[in-house]
């Protein structure tokens, strides 16, 4: 539909013998880039902004209660990416939409770089049984069930792939396990590619690579 309209657009334009001046309202093409002023995320900045959420994240993002994410050494755009989404609703948790909702684009930014600063402290694996199926899903993923190895998007220590992968290493096991669950409900909509993997997995699946990330470093 899109292209039809642009070339009746086009037929027009020859028609009227102003291709040139009409090619500048094709869409894609119309907008020459507004150069956007520049904008330096800010640790300092971000840690006066996250004094809110150091009662749940700790001063520093790192491993506080199980429940709630370590945030140290994450990824700065997908700390951004996240926060938006609670923000908008595309990603659903009551508490984490009130944090998010006042803070800008550019208070994200400035957050995001404050724990993206941070070092992560390391965890540990605490299942010995579950910890070799956990390295096998997370290394070779499940073999007939379409699962894919974790290493290929999370990196082989988990440390994840700038931009779109986030760091997993180390993340306490409740909280990986709470995620896997959500992604396996839709309960977390806000990424298919996770969602159809968990959904491929078992109750106990989950809980081995789960346990075996919070001890990968
Ligand atoms: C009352 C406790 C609490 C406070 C305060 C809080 N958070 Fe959270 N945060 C949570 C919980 C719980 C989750 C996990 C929610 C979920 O399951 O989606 C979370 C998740 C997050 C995530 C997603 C992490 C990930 O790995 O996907 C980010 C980013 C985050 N919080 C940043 C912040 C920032 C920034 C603030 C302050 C503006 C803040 N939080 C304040 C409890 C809190
Ligand atoms: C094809 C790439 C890909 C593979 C393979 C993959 N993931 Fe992910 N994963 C992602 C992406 C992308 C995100 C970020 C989702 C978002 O933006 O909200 C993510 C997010 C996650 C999160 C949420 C992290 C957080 O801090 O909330 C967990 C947990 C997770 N993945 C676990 C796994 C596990 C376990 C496996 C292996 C069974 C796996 N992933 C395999 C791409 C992948």
């Amino acid at each position: 539909m899109k292209s039809s309209a642009v070339s009746s657009l086009l037929r027009a334009a020859a028609h009227a013998g102003a291709g040139l001046v009409l090619s500048g309202l094709l869409p894609g093409v119309v907008l020459a880039a507004t150069p956007a002023a520049a904008f330096k995320p800010d640790p300092a900045k971000g840690q006066q902004l996250a004094a809110p959420c150091m009662a749940c994240h700790l001063a520093d993002g790192n491993r506080g209660s199980p429940a709630n994410p370590i945030l140290a050494g994450q990824h700065p755009e997908y700390i951004v990416k996240q926060l938006t989404e609670y923000k908008s609703g595309k990603r659903k948790n009551a508490i984490m939409q009130g944090m998010a909702a006042p803070l800008s684009t550019e208070d994200m930014r400035h957050i995001a770089a404050f724990y993206a600063s941070k070092q992560a402290k390391p965890g540990f694996a605490r299942n010995k049984d579950t910890v070799l199926l956990g390295e096998q899903i997370y290394r070779g993923g499940i073999a007939g069930r379409q699962v894919p190895a974790c290493a290929g998007c999370h990196a082989p220590n988990g440390a994840g792939i700038p931009a779109q992968y986030p760091r997993l290493s180390g993340q306490h096991a409740e909280y990986t396990e709470a995620q896997m669950l959500a992604f396996r409900s839709g309960a977390r909509g806000n990424n298919v590619q996770m969602s159809t993997i968990a959904s491929r997995m078992t109750d106990a699946e989950i809980k081995a690579v789960s346990d075996y990330i919070a001890g990968l470093r």
